[in-house]
């Protein structure tokens, strides 16, 4: 058994995050998003592993190597545009051979092990195994119709879903999924959808089995879906203190501070993770927030948020909840005369006042 993790695609609606940085390394509870695809095809005991990147982008594979760090080899696969899911196999077969495969969507994240749906691929000797999540938003994904115990048709994206669940990005198949995606031709958006691969499959004869991941699944396509994965992530981490905690302050339920961090007359509310050499000063931290390294806050309030790299938060007459700051962001009072807002802010940037 072989995997393959997607990298590539555009991250339209993660902008502007995405306009300087790979969707895939921005790091949820301070972890880069593909590590935690990576772990869990490591621990299915998976060691060769395909990752499949933006042609002209090397930054993901400067960013996770050879693999040798999890003890797997990682080949990258160069996509020449992102053409579509079905595309990405298409791609990968040389590198597949005539192994079986997981292919795990690089930014999809879940709760418990894939091994699970490994071994009830092999046990009922399927051609395609797919996972399936409830979800209140059925027409942004791959939808099933099932009838009885089975899959009789995957519709892609479509206006009026026939169930309430969406196929994940964690598929496992043998090697007939490269006859389909060879014979499907490409949506009316100019992709080759993987939905229709499985439709494929489906028509001709092929066994598909599936089953409903159980806990919470989430595809971090929107800043939304970000938050709500750091969220989830927190709420299983082991708190681990490895900076400075001065006696004035405060720390309540799960925390972790990285090394050189130190934590000077404020109030922590876990689960929160703050990373290493970043200080915060006279300030409140509130629940399912992650700081990043190298980052000020200073007499302000932040909850609900996520804080990459070098930030510095100062003097912040209000409490920011929700917000998503990429690397380098300062957000301070205004000082001097006149008293305005000022701003200077990239492309699509999204900034709300009260
Ligand atoms: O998350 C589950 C959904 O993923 C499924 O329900 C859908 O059937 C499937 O089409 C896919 O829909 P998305 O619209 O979420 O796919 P997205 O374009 O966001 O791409 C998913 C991942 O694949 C992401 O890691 C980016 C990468 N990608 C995408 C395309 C289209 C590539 O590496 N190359 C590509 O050509």
């Amino acid at each position: 058994m072989k995997a393959l993790i997607t990298s590539g695609g555009r991250g339209t609606r993660l902008r502007p995050l995405t306009h300087t940085q790979n969707k895939h390394l921005i790091p949820i509870a301070n972890k880069p998003i593909l590590h935690y695809a990576i772990e869990k095809v490591v621990d299915a005991g998976i060691t060769e592993i395909g990752i499949v990147t933006n042609q002209e982008a090397c930054e993901v594979v400067e960013g996770i190597g050879d693999g040798s760090r999890w003890g797997v080899n990682i080949t990258y696969i160069p996509q020449e545009a992102p053409l579509g899911l079905a595309h990405v196999v298409k791609i990968s077969e040389d590198f597949i051979g005539k192994d079986s495969f997981i292919f795990y969507l690089g930014d999809n994240m879940v709760v418990g092990d894939v091994k699970r749906f490994i071994d009830a691929f092999e046990q009922d000797s399927v051609n395609c195994y797919l996972t399936l999540s409830r979800v209140k938003d059925p027409e942004r994904f791959g939808v099933p119709e099932i009838q009885g115990n089975r899959i009789v048709r995957v519709e892609e994206k479509p206006r009026v879903p026939k169930s309430q669940f969406a196929v994940a990005g964690i598929y496992i198949y043998d090697h007939h999924i490269f006859e389909a995606v060879n014979n499907i031709q490409p949506s009316a958006r100019g992709e080759l959808e993987i939905s229709d691969a499985h439709q494929y499959l489906i028509d001709h004869g092929y066994k598909i089995g599936f089953s409903e991941i159980t806990g919470w699944w989430k595809d971090t396509g929107k800043p939304i879906d970000l938050l709500e994965a750091n969220r989830l992530i927190l709420e299983h981490y082991e708190p681990q203190i490895d900076g400075e905690v001065d006696d004035k302050s405060f720390l309540a339920g799960p925390v972790t501070i990285g090394k050189g961090s130190r934590i000077v007359d404020s109030n922590i509310r876990g689960p929160v993770i703050i990373g290493n050499n970043t200080v915060i000063e006279n300030s409140y931290i509130g629940p399912f927030t992650s700081i990043y390294d190298d980052c000020i806050v200073r007499n302000s309030e932040v909850e609900f948020s996520i804080v990459l790299n070098q930030c510095q938060i100062i003097d912040v007459g209000i409490r920011l909840e929700s917000c998503l700051l990429g690397n380098d962001v300062q957000i301070m009072q205004a000082h001097g005369k006149p008293r305005t807002h000022k701003f200077m802010i990239g492309d699509q940037s999204r900034v709300e006042l009260v």
